[in-house]
């Protein structure tokens, strides 16, 4: 783990595999349960209530200890990054950091605005939403990371997800459910921040804190990830129909090769099923069409 405190960025060994990469582009999330110790879950509820005093590694640059203690009262308590500990357990985390390695390349930038959701359980579910100015489309700038500090199972209202849905608008009723990502205190999950998501319905009593922000990439892509021998790129499964060009472009953009991506449409690559005889047609084609991420298209592709 090689960590720049003073550009605040840091690079280390990717994780996950050709396979793990395209699973991400399909589905859009990724959990890891209870990777933070239990000693720095408790620092961080501590901290986040306001029962421990700040601790800042530094001040930047053009501020005073007075703006840090205004920013920590607020709902976008950001001052949390400047402590060592959270520095080193939670955002350095080293699953964590692995897997944004694989997704967002070397030298990632590390977070600069905090958003604290506390809320007293039992509470109702959220409606379905994505975030405020999310983008659909291939390219992968920045990743939105949540940290749950407290134990929280489904009964605490973790986030709720409808995996595979950050590449395009989704209507979803409220009574219908999603894949909860939770777990023990120290989760910490990464998701597209175009994907559909509410906090879930929570049943138990106390309270549920959860800390989101965003982890930036400053380097062009290119597939320097843990890379298959076997791993190819025609028969490999992108998704079905109308969702697969969507999924196989966002992977294409992240091996660099955003600008070779070419589609057929129809039964064509990167579109194919169990029961081919053989693999599909038009993979690797130099001409063709774009998928429509605009949506302003009737049949959703673009040149
Ligand atoms: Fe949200």
């Amino acid at each position: 783990m090689h960590y720049d405190k003073h550009r605040r960025t840091f690079d280390c060994e990717p994780t996950l595999t050709d396979s793990q990469v395209l699973q991400f582009c399909r589905e859009g999330h990724l959990t890891f349960p209870g990777v933070v110790p239990d000693e720095i879950n408790q620092r961080a509820c501590d901290w986040l209530d306001g029962k421990i005093p700040a601790d800042p590694s530094h001040i930047p640059q053009g501020m005073t200890m007075a703006d840090l203690e205004r920013i920590r009262a607020t709902h976008e308590p950001s001052t949390i990054f400047l402590e060592g500990w959270f520095i080193e357990h939670v955002l350095l985390n080293p699953q964590l950091a692995g897997a944004m390695r694989s997704l967002l390349g070397p030298d990632i930038g590390l977070p600069i605005l905090a958003s604290h959701h506390r809320v007293e359980c039992p509470e109702e579910p959220q409606g379905w939403h994505q975030d405020a100015d999310h983008i659909f489309g291939p390219d992968l700038r920045f990743l939105e990371v949540f940290y749950f500090p407290q134990d929280t199972p489904v009964e605490m209202g973790p986030t709720e997800l409808v995996s595979g849905s950050h590449i395009q608008p989704t209507a979803r009723d409220n009574a219908e459910g999603g894949v909860f990502c939770e777990g023990p205190a120290g989760t910490i999950g990464i998701h597209h921040q175009s994907i559909l998501h509410r906090r879930g319905a929570s049943t138990a009593t106390g309270i549920r804190r959860m800390l989101k922000y965003n982890y930036w990439r400053t380097a062009p892509p290119a597939r320097d990830w843990i890379i298959e021998e076997d791993f190819d790129f025609q028969t490999a499964y992108y998704g079905g129909h109308a969702t697969a060009r969507y999924y196989a472009h966002m992977f294409y953009w992240l091996c660099g090769k955003g600008n070779e991506y070419r589609i057929s449409g129809g039964q064509s690559w990167p579109w194919r099923s169990a029961n081919q005889i053989g693999p599909s047609y038009g993979y690797a084609a130099t001409e063709g069409y774009l998928p429509n991420w605009r949506k302003d298209n009737r049949d959703g592709y673009a040149h």
